[in-house]
C-alpha cells in the first residue's frame, strides 16, 4: 500500500491593521490557525503559513500624522510590534510581511489590470462627504453630528447610541468632520468599481464546493440571493496606499490590496520565484488555500475575494475558517472597565502565553462562536487541567521511576493494570481526536485529553505504586509497579502528542524530558518502552 499523498497547504490569518497594538481578541483567530498548522505538520503535510500587516487606508494615514511621523515609519513600528507579539504567543508564521511592499504593489497592479482587461472594472462619478478644511473625502466614520431623531449630540452617521435609530451620514443634523471639525460638503469625484455582478454565478459555484461552516455559508448565500452589487475599489488622494495605474490621484481601497497581501507575503517567502508562487496561486494549483478570519469580514473573503481571484484568473480558496469575538468576564472588552487587554499587557504580567492558547482551546468548537475569557475560570482551568491532571502524572511517576528503576521504562506494558494500559495507547479514538483537530473542535480535543488524564490519575491513585514499592519484589525491573508507572508515563506521552499543537513549548519540554525526537502524529500508535527518560 502506498502512503496517502501529502497535502500541500497555504494557510493565512487575517492581516491586522497597522494602526494599533494587538489585543487578546485578535489572538483567538491566530492561535486557532497556528494550532491547525502545527497539527497538519505533525501529520506530515506540507504547510506554508503566512501573514502580514494591513498597512493602508485613512485611519493609518491619520494615525501616523497624529504621531507626527511618516506613514512608512509608523507602519514599520507597528509591524515589528505585531510580529513580536505573535512570536511570543507561539504563532509561528513562516513569513510576516506588509501590504505596503513591492510584492503587494506588483500583485495588486497585476490583479487589477487582469480585472480591467476582463471587463470587470467600470468608472463613474459619485458624490461624497468632503472636508473642505482638511481637503479630503471623509469615510462615514469620520463624520459625526446630532441624531436626526432624538437630537443626541456626537453620534456617528450610522446609528444613534441613545435612541437606537439607524440612518445615513447625510441624515445627521449639524454634521462635522472628526478630522478638522469643519462642516462637510458634498463633492463629486470619479470612482472605480469592481463589477461583482458579472461574477455572481462564479462566486455561487465556488461557495457550493468550498469548505465553509454551514452557518457562514448560509450568511453568504443570503447575500448572494439578494444579488451582488458593484464594489467601489478606489479612494481619492490624500490616501495611504497604492496609486491606481493610469489613474493619477486615485488609490486602491485598502480592502482591494489587503487580501492580495496574503499572496505578497507568500511571494516574499518564496524569494519572488514566479514558478513556486504559481504552484500556490495559479489557476491550476493543486495546493489547498485556507483563510482563517474573524466573522466580521466574511463578506470580503466569501464574496469579493473569490470573485477577484476568479476574474483575474487565479485559483480560489479551498476553505474559510471563521472565528467569533472574545468577551472578557462576559462583556465586550472595554478600556474604562479595565477589561481591554492588550497582548503585550498579558505578556508583561508574566502570564504564560501557552496558558491562553490552552484556555482558548477549551472553548473553541467548530464554527464561528464567541468565546469568553473569564479571568477566574482561566486560572482555575489552568490549575486544574494542566497542573493538577496532566503534569501531575509525569511528576509523580518520573520521581519513582528514577528512584527505583534508574529512569528506565519497562520492557513491555503487559503486566500493567488494563485500566492504565487502556489510557496509554489509543483506543480506536485516534480518528475522533484527529477529526477534532481537523475541524477546529478544540474543546473536544481537550476533553479527550483530560479524560485520559483523569482515568490515569484515578487508576494510579487506586494502585498506589508508592506503597507497593515498599515490597522489594516490586522494585525489580519489569515488576507490576514498574510497568504501571511506565504505562502512566505513556498515557502522559499520549496526552502530550494530542496537545502538542496547542502547547508547543510545553510539549517540547516534554520531548526533552522523555528523551525523544519531536512527536509526529503517528507516534501515538507505538508506546514508549525500554527507554530511558530524564529527570522531571
Ligand atoms: O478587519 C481587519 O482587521 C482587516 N485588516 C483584515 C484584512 S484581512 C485580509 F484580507 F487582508
Ligand atoms: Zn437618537
Amino acid at each position: 500500500m502506498s502512503a496517502p499523498a501529502l497535502r500541500k497547504i497555504l494557510v493565512t490569518n487575517a492581516l491586522p491593521y497597522a494602526n494599533g497594538p494587538l489585543h487578546l481578541g485578535h489572538m483567538v483567530g491566530y492561535i486557532q490557525a497556528d494550532i491547525w498548522v502545527r497539527f497538519q505538520r505533525m501529520c506530515g503535510n506540507d504547510v506554508t503559513y503566512v501573514c502580514a500587516d494591513d498597512a493602508h487606508g485613512t485611519p493609518i494615514m491619520l494615525a501616523a500624522e497624529k504621531a507626527g511621523v511618516a506613514p512608512e515609519t509608523f507602519i514599520a513600528g507597528m509591524q515589528a510590534s505585531h510580529a513580536a507579539d505573535f512570536a511570543a504567543f507561539g504563532v509561528a508564521f513562516d513569513h510576516y510581511h506588509s501590504t505596503h511592499s513591492d510584492e503587494n504593489r506588483r500583485l495588486s497592479e497585476s490583479i487589477y489590470s487582469k480585472l480591467k482587461a476582463g471587463g470587470y472594472i467600470a468608472s463613474r462619478s459619485i458624490e461624497q462627504a468632503y472636508d473642505p478644511v482638511k481637503e479630503m473625502f471623509l469615510p462615514d466614520r469620520y463624520i459625526k453630528g446630532e441624531c436626526p431623531k432624538c437630537g443626541t449630540k456626537d453620534q456617528y452617521g450610522d446609528n444613534c447610541e441613545s435612541c437606537g435609530a439607524t440612518y445615513g451620514p447625510t441624515d445627521l443634523k449639524n454634521p462635522f468632520s472628526v478630522v478638522s471639525g469643519a462642516t462637510p460638503v458634498l463633492k463629486e469625484s470619479e470612482h472605480y468599481f469592481f463589477q461583482l455582478t458579472k461574477l455572481q454565478q462564479e462566486v455561487e459555484q465556488w461557495l457550493e464546493a468550498a469548505n465553509v461552516h454551514a452557518s457562514v455559508k448560509a450568511k453568504l448565500a443570503e447575500w448572494l440571493d439578494s444579488g451582488l452589487k458593484d464594489w467601489d475599489i478606489s479612494r481619492d488622494a490624500p490616501y495611504f496606499g497604492f496609486e491606481i495605474p493610469g489613474a493619477p490621484g486615485k488609490y486602491f481601497y485598502v480592502w482591494l490590496d489587503a487580501p492580495i497581501g496574503y499572496f505578497a507575503s507568500l511571494s516574499a517567502l518564496l524569494g519572488n520565484d514566479a514558478e513556486k508562487l504559481a504552484a500556490f496561486i495559479g489557476p491550476n494549483s493543486t495546493a489547498e488555500l485556507w483563510h482563517f478570519i474573524g466573522k466580521d469580514i466574511i463578506n470580503f473573503h466569501g464574496l469579493f475575494w473569490p470573485a477577484m481571484l476568479k476574474g483575474a484568473g487565479h485559483r480560489q480558496p479551498t476553505g474559510l475558517s471563521v472565528n467569533g469575538y472574545l468577551t472578557v468576564n462576559g462583556a465586550k472588552m472595554s478600556k474604562s472597565r479595565g477589561t481591554f487587554i492588550k497582548a503585550r499587557t498579558f505578556l508583561d504580567a508574566g502570564l504564560n502565553p501557552e496558558y491562553l492558547r490552552y484556555y482558548f482551546a477549551t472553548k473553541l468548537i467548530e464554527g464561528p462562536i464567541d468565546i469568553d475569557l473569564d479571568l477566574k475560570g482561566f486560572e482555575d482551568t489552568i490549575n486544574s487541567h494542566l497542573v493538577g491532571k496532566y503534569v501531575n502524572i509525569a511528576s509523580r511517576c518520573a520521581r519513582l521511576l528514577h528512584e527505583h528503576f534508574g529512569g528506565r521504562l519497562s520492557d513491555s506494558l503487559g503486566k500493567a493494570s488494563p485500566s492504565i494500559v487502556v489510557r496509554a495507547t489509543p483506543q480506536g479514538d485516534l480518528d475522533v481526536i484527529r477529526e477534532c483537530l481537523e475541524t477546529g473542535n478544540l474543546s473536544g480535543l481537550v476533553r479527550h485529553a483530560m479524560f485520559i488524564a483523569d482515568e490515569c490519575n484515578e487508576t494510579l491513585h487506586a494502585y498506589a505504586p508508592w506503597t507497593r514499592l515498599k515490597n522489594p519484589d516490586e522494585r525489580l525491573p519489569n515488576s507490576e509497579s514498574h510497568q504501571n508507572l511506565s504505562a502512566a508515563i505513556n498515557a502522559f506521552r499520549l496526552i502530550s502528542i494530542y496537545l502538542k499543537p496547542v502547547l508547543p513549548k510545553l510539549v517540547s519540554d516534554v520531548e526533552a524530558f522523555l528523551g525523544v525526537t519531536p512527536f509526529v502524529w503517528n507516534d501515538a500508535d507505538t508506546p514508549l518502552v525500554a527507554h530511558n527518560i530524564n529527570v522531571y
